[in-house]
């Protein structure tokens, strides 16, 4: 496979790109569930801490095998690994990687329903009125509904599958332009709405004064996991997008502006969602319907309510759309170094995700109780073992091969941020990024 020529057509555009892939679900729905079920602010430290330490430097790792190899992820790493004499079985990491986002996409496309159900409810004032109690009941009905949430699945799935069938760069950059600052600004609007309700100081305690009592090996390996996520990092998705990267652009400067987007949008959505948890006496571990029983109870007592929930709820779609579409890609790359074409790699990979997507529809209904490891059902499962295992692992793997055997003047010029940024890239990911995770990882095993 050739060299690709394709390039995004500016550095915001590549950045604007990278902020959709990494701003999504992962902030605005996993963020706060995840933040309330490990004890608050000890996993918003262990969180940050593994983006600063781990997510940014293994992100850099990632783009920059992209950008070298200029290939999908797949013919990338071969192509690099035949240049630094190695084995060509590095490639293997890329089908990885595709593994591991089949399983997220399968859930992804399901919750990112969900938003698409709100969004429609909140257009016809289905929330108006409605008090804590009712707004819980009302999601607890839609989620025993299989029929309907297939339907909402079936429907986000096509959106995202029709974007790649295109291929990505198209379309991708006016969308994220318009949604993103868009969305930064309602984020903005429910945090000042929450400053002025009595849940706000308790909130704020919550999320920002540590109770290091808290701090389990679980709740190091779900941060670990979380940070993985929520950037992007691990599935060799972000290395399709470096592909594209143009010349010129310092990666260091870019990755660190993804992530202070990508924190602070999580971070605005926390205070926006506790904020109502603690003045409604709600319970913080609640688990994955937080998100989607908070805010309508927040803004469905503001002056045009629904409009503020219907607009939330599209942008959160939006933004869940664009990071889909990356989710999608490592997949429809996979099998088209195969051999396949686009459009048929791309209904294949369709199809496969709806089929997976269907079991975590089920687990809130028929398949509530069926087991399939650990105790978990098909939606648990899918939600913490590909993110908290397989993610870390395809991490530690990328940054092994961007510290370890990619030819240091290869990485040097993939990087784009001089010798001294280069030497301190690589200090960072061989002696604190690599063995942290695997620390983290082997901890869990044990
Ligand atoms: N970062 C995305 C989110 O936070 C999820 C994602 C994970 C996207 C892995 C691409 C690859 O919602
Ligand atoms: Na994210």
């Amino acid at each position: 496979m050739n060299e690709t020529l394709e390039r995004w057509s500016s550095r915001r555009a590549f950045i604007l790109a990278v902020t959709g892939a990494a701003v999504g679900l992962g902030n605005i729905w996993r963020f706060p569930y995840m933040t309330g079920e490990n004890g608050g602010a000890v996993f918003l430290l262990l969180y940050v801490a593994f983006v600063v330490l781990l997510g940014v430097p293994v992100m850099m790792a990632e783009i920059m095998i992209g950008r070298a190899g200029r290939r999908s992820p797949m013919h990338s790493l071969a192509y690099l690994a035949q240049q630094a004499k190695t084995t060509p079985h590095w490639r293997w990491l890329g089908v990885f990687g595709a593994l591991t986002v089949f399983f997220i996409l399968s859930f992804y496309s399901v919750v990112s329903g969900w938003s698409i159900e709100f969004l429609i409810e909140a257009v016809n004032g289905d929330f108006v009125g409605l008090g804590p109690a009712e707004v819980g009941a009302n999601f607890e009905a839609f989620l025993a509904d299989p029929l309907r949430m297939t339907f909402n699945h079936t429907l986000f799935l096509l959106l995202t599958m029709s974007v790649v069938a295109a291929g990505v760069s198209n379309g991708l950059e006016k969308l994220n332009n318009l949604m993103m600052p868009l969305l930064y600004a309602l984020l903005v609007v429910l945090v000042i709405h929450a400053a002025f309700t009595d849940g706000f100081a308790p909130a704020l305690v919550w999320l920002f004064r540590p109770d290091f009592s808290a701090i389990t090996v679980g709740v190091v390996i779900n941060a670990l996991g979380h940070a993985f996520f929520t950037l992007a990092v691990g599935a060799c998705a972000l290395m399709a997008y470096g592909a594209y990267m143009p010349d010129h652009q310092s990666l260091p400067r870019a990755a660190g502006a993804v992530a202070i987007l990508d924190v602070a949008v999580a971070l605005m959505a926390g205070i926006a969602i506790f904020s109502v948890v603690f003045s409604q006496g709600m319970d913080p571990g609640e688990g994955p319907g937080l998100m989607f029983v908070t805010l309508p109870i927040a803004l469905a007592d503001l002056p045009w309510g629904s409009l503020w929930l219907g607009l939330f709820f599209l942008l959160l779609l939006l933004a869940t759309w664009t990071s889909s579409i990356n989710l999608a890609e490592p997949m429809v790359a996979t099998l088209q170094g195969f051999g396949l074409r686009r459009s048929r790699a791309t209904a294949i990979v369709a199809g496969g995700v709806w089929l997976a997507g269907l079991l975590s529809v089920l687990s809130f209904s028929t398949m509530a109780d069926v087991h399939w490891l650990a105790g978990m059902n098909f939606f648990e499962l899918v939600t913490t073992v590909p993110t908290d295992i397989f993610l870390p692992i395809g991490g530690l793997l990328i940054a092994t091969f961007a510290a370890w055997v990619l030819p240091r003047d290869t990485a040097l010029r993939a990087l784009d941020a001089g010798p001294n940024g280069f030497r301190a890239w690589r200090t960072l990911v061989r002696f604190v990024s690599i063995p942290l995770t695997l620390v983290v990882l082997l901890s869990g095993l044990i």
